[in-house]
């Protein structure tokens, strides 16, 4: 019963941060291979619906994935394609009403080979 009750407020905590973030993958390790600010103006009574395409000019596989909404708003964003494993992502994001999108993207990939 104990361990329910804490298993439920571990899943609402991870799923409040999740609700502005979108953190995957294990970047220990791993090289920031890109991070970019992802901008755009809200439009009223709109959700902006925006893509982010990565691709590593090197193949090298991404590790993970820390995307950050600047505006703490409830914008979501999600992986439609690619992502840790691939050595490509397509993110997905969405603003809420009336709001514009600020994201921090970054890209973490495996370290290059050193034979
Ligand atoms: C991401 O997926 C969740 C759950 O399917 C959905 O509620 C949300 O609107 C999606 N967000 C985007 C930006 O596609």
């Amino acid at each position: 019963m104990k361990t329910i009750f804490l298993l439920a407020i571990i899943a609402l905590a991870s799923w409040h941060v999740t609700a502005d973030h979108l953190v995957v993958g294990d970047v220990s390790s791993a090289e920031l291979a890109s991070n970019v600010d992802v901008q755009y103006n809200a439009i009223p009574f709109k959700k902006r619906v925006k893509y982010y395409f990565y691709s590593q000019p090197d193949n090298r596989k991404i590790r993970g994935i820390n995307a950050i909404d600047k505006l703490h708003s409830k914008a979501s964003m999600n992986i439609t394609a690619g992502g840790v494993g691939h050595s490509f992502v397509n993110l997905r994001m969405k603003s809420e009403r009336g709001s514009g999108l600020d994201y921090n993207i970054g890209i973490y990939v495996e370290p290059f080979n050193r034979y």
